[in-house]
């Protein structure tokens, strides 16, 4: 028609572009599937494979065979012998919304008619983000395990898989199938992930990047002994050939049938009516994901009924009954622009990559903190490098690691900066501490972070005096250190910009409240070392006004109770620095009150219990629930270890904080067992918390 000429080039240009791509997801597919070592996370992959299918659909002729939409996985490496799958393994095809659901939906219709005459049971199935496996077992027994390969032939893991606990040797079937394949994900559980990195890092080896990459290498090595020390787990989902045994008529009686057999089938698996059921299945998994033990990237849907699968059918690469439905990335590359030095309020300098804005984990991540010289030499990362950046869950946003193959050939290895980058003075760090400190008292990026320290809820809580208004009226000259908050010139402040009657009065007072504060919450804000709030509200109760503590030895301080040798020293030396006392003087001059103690609100039921929360409840904000914690003498940490008296989980928990909870045999409590626990301080009967699997 019209237009050829103009299309013509557009077709050059997109051929050029399909043979393009089809070479860099070649690539890909052959890092992931021979090598165990991607370099860029799934989400990009995909974006490629999208872009990819996309062009072939808008220019047909361009699909070739081999195109990687086309077929499935990659040829099989020759490090394992080849094991021929009498049923292929196929891939899935992916939707990213519910209205690719929906059109998978009307997909079926076309094919199965008119769902009133011939209604699609769905079965949902959280998709496991593990290795695939299939498993050959014949008259009942074990006799090999593949990977998928190139989905036709794949490569004999038998050795690596018949070491893992729940992989039955035998099937638990009185009458088993002559052969009967089953397909499943073999996968690391997170605590055992954890535990692997950890003893990694011990060994100075590289950590592995994901759980999954950790299973795909530990199944893919020639030594049993290793992978039997890392423990990995299975979850069977979907049969392959099948001789000699029951016919079944529906999905849900073949998992039915693979449970009683004894292999392990994913618990949460649900069969619904409608795609809007299955669209609520798929965001109640992507809320609490992290809430499992294991990772998922999505929810398999799979049509129920077996003849519908039949007339459905597949194409070469994947059925036309399932789909995936792909939860957002969490894992995305972007460009390491630089890596730079924070100085915190402790002078602690704090090296942060500095990122090509990426969106990840359904957030736009800037920025992300490199925690100290260490960390970045053990990633390996430098200014000019590709990175994988993840933000999971609650988790803040995190800089993985390299990607190798995309680093600039000659880029230097980052150094850590000598100096400080904000006073110049030479940064400090000593024998045996991870972390390198300014020293210089004047810095001042630490005095500024000492007010904005000050100034915040846990110590005098002064509303409006946040980190902008510091940094101003630090520019100013309006602030100096902590002492100056109490001889601001509010004349002065008047007149700037933005800042009207209202705004001056209502900060004034809020500074002219905050002296009325508690002991312990003025010591809280004094920023010394070692010293958080249950020391400090320790030492408040023990001594009772700050001249006293200003003027105790250090042996009276440790004398006293609930404080240790550690914060006796550093509350003696914090105040033997002459510059503090100044501030302290200053304060006491202002008129801020050193001696005021709170008697606890709330009967102290908690004391020596320490409560990890995490997730989001309903009857608490995240502030509220510490705070009703705390203020029953509890402890309130933000990770969970060997003290943990209990984890109480809300909606969306961070999966790190469960697992270990899991794996420490922790008690795991809902909202309804923390309200109990705030009345009682009873630690009530563990729950069964959604998508939670009981402890091994
Ligand atoms: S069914 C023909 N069910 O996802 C159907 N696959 O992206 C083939 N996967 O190759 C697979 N959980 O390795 C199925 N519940 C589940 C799954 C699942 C994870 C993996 C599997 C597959 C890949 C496709």
């Amino acid at each position: 028609g019209n237009g050829a000429v103009g299309n013509g080039s557009v077709a050059d240009y997109s051929a050029a572009r399909a043979a393009e791509l089809r070479g860099t997801i070649a690539h890909h597919d052959r890092r992931y599937h021979e090598l165990d070592d991607p370099e860029i996370p799934d989400a990009d992959y995909d974006a490629l494979v999208r872009e990819l299918r996309a062009l072939e659909a808008q220019f047909p002729e361009l699909i070739v065979p081999d195109s990687p939409t086309q077929r499935v996985g990659s040829a099989p490496a020759a490090l394992f012998a080849p094991v021929a799958h009498r049923r292929p393994l196929l891939s899935l095809d992916n939707a990213f919304a519910l209205e690719e659901l929906v059109a998978w939906g009307k997909r079926l219709e076309r094919v199965l008619g008119d769902p009133a005459d011939d209604p699609v049971d769905y079965v949902c199935e959280p998709k496991i983000d593990g290795f695939a496996v299939s498993l050959t077992y014949e008259d009942g027994v074990l006799v090999r395990a593949a990977t998928r390969g190139d989905g036709r032939v794949g490569e004999d893991i038998t050795h690596t898989v018949v070491v893992i606990d729940d992989v039955p040797r035998r099937l638990t079937l009185n009458d088993p199938p002559a052969v009967v394949e089953v397909r499943g994900e073999v996968y690391m559980p997170l605590a055992a992930f954890a535990h692997l990195n950890e003893g990694q890092v011990e060994a100075g080896l590289p950590p592995f990047v994901n759980p999954r990459n950790a299973a795909a290498g530990t199944v893919r090595q020639k030594d049993p002994a290793v992978a039997a020390r890392r423990r990995l787990s299975l979850w069977t989902y979907q049969l392959g050939a099948l001789e000699g045994g029951p016919s079944f008529t529906s999905h849900t009686e073949t998992l039915r049938w693979l449970a009683t057999a004894g292999l392990p089938v994913n618990p949460l698996i649900e069969t619904l009516a409608t795609l809007d059921e299955v669209h609520r299945f798929c965001e109640a998994r992507l809320a609490d994901r992290h809430g499992l033990d294991y990772e998922i990237d999505g929810v398999v849907v799979k049509v129920d009924d077996l003849r519908q699968r039949d007339e459905l059918g597949s194409t070469s690469r994947a059925p036309r009954w399932a789909i995936a439905f792909k939860f957002p990335p969490e894992e995305r590359t972007t460009t390491l622009n630089d890596i730079m030095v924070s100085i915190g309020r402790t002078g602690r300098a704090t090296p942060f990559a500095q990122l090509e804005p990426v969106f990840v984990g359904g957030v736009t991540v800037g920025q992300a903190t490199l925690h100290n010289a260490d960390q970045v030499r053990a990633k390996d990362v430098r200014p000019g490098d590709t990175v994988i950046v993840r933000r999971a869950g609650d988790v803040i946003p995190e800089v993985v690691g390299p990607v190798l193959a995309a680093r600039p050939e000659g880029l230097p290895e980052w150094a850590f900066p000598t100096d400080c980058p904000v006073c110049g003075q030479l940064l400090v760090r000593e024998e045996g501490e991870s972390d390198t400190f300014c020293v210089n008292v004047a810095c001042p990026a630490r005095a500024a972070g000492a007010v904005i320290h000050f100034a915040s809820r846990g110590a005098m809580d002064i509303e409006g005096l946040g980190e902008r208004t510091v940094q101003q009226f630090r520019q100013l000259g309006l602030l100096g250190h902590v002492g100056d908050i109490y001889r601001i010139d509010w004349a002065r402040v008047g007149e700037l910009e933005g800042w009207g009657e209202t705004s001056v009065a209502n900060l004034a007072g809020a500074i002219e409240a905050s002296k009325g504060r508690p002991l312990a919450n003025l010591l809280v804000g004094l920023n010394i070392r070692h010293l958080g709030p249950t020391g400090a509200a320790a030492l408040a109760k023990a001594f009772g006004h700050l001249d006293a503590i200003e003027a105790a030895p250090e042996a009276a301080m440790a004398d006293a109770p609930g404080i240790g040798l550690t914060i006796a020293a550093a509350v003696r030396r914090w105040f033997d620095d002459a510059a503090n006392r100044a501030v302290v003087a200053s304060l006491r001059e202002a008129g801020v009150d050193f001696g005021r103690i709170e008697e606890p609100s709330e009967p102290q039921v908690l004391e020596g219990l320490s409560i990890v929360v995490t997730g989001t409840l309903q009857g608490f904000s995240r502030d509220g629930a510490e705070d009703a914690i705390t203020n029953r003498g509890g402890k309130a940490p933000g990770s969970v270890s060997k003290k943990t008296t209990a984890v109480v989980v809300g909606d969306s928990p961070g999966g790190a904080k469960l697992a270990k909870a899991r794996d420490l045999g922790i008690p795991i409590l809902d909202e309804a067992g923390f309200v109990e626990l705030l009345a009682t301080g009873v630690v009530p009967a563990p729950v069964a918390v959604a998508g939670g699997e009981p402890p091994p």
